[in-house]
């Protein structure tokens, strides 16, 4: 295989957080469809999707670069949140520790010799940014409302760009 064994296994490790953040997105995804906050629910629905499109990618390139992926176990998922603010906080977490998960990925990756992974990671980088703003932006959001989240739902309507960018970002 072109790519080196110690990121391909870090590769692999990654597979399984991209597809448990997909998971977790739909547990918090279910919190907003049962708080009737629909717009936010469909927001984390598409972040699941885009999550489950990482997962593929880092699979599509393995495959290409003659590494193996492995379809891993799932861990625990967290499906009970006390606020609004507390689910969304719950994901930027999880954003800023795949954040870290990438950067140590490219760290290795270039220790390793292996620009070939290190090119492919870039596009990770730069999607992260985007990830964790884009959830900062939402926690931000909820605070101004102070409570009324009736005016998360209408900002989460009215920028679609959030999941444009989002999807297009991912593609
Ligand atoms: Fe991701
Ligand atoms: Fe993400």
């Amino acid at each position: 295989m072109i790519i080196k064994q110690k990121v391909s296994d870090l590769m692999n490790a990654q597979i399984k957080s991209e597809f448990a953040a997909s998971a977790q997105y739909i547990a918090i995804a279910i919190y907003f469809e049962e708080a009737a906050l629909p717009e936010l629910a469909q927001f984390f629905y598409r972040q699941s999707e885009e999550e489950r499109m990482h997962a593929m990618k880092f699979i599509h390139f393995m495959l290409e670069a003659g590494a193996k992926p492995l379809i891993p176990g799932l861990p625990e998922f967290k499906n009970e949140f006390t606020s609004p603010a507390e689910a969304v906080q719950f994901a930027l977490d999880q954003e800023m520790k795949v954040t870290d998960e990438i950067n140590n990925l490219v760290t290795t990756a270039v220790a390793e010799n292996d620009h070939t992974s290190n090119q492919f990671l870039q596009w990770f980088v730069t999607e992260q940014v985007e990830e964790v703003d884009t959830m900062t932006t939402l926690l931000q959001t909820i605070r101004h409302a102070n409570g009324n989240m009736l005016l998360v739902e209408d900002f989460v309507l009215r920028n679609p760009q959030h999941a444009v960018a989002a999807d297009g970002g991912a593609t």
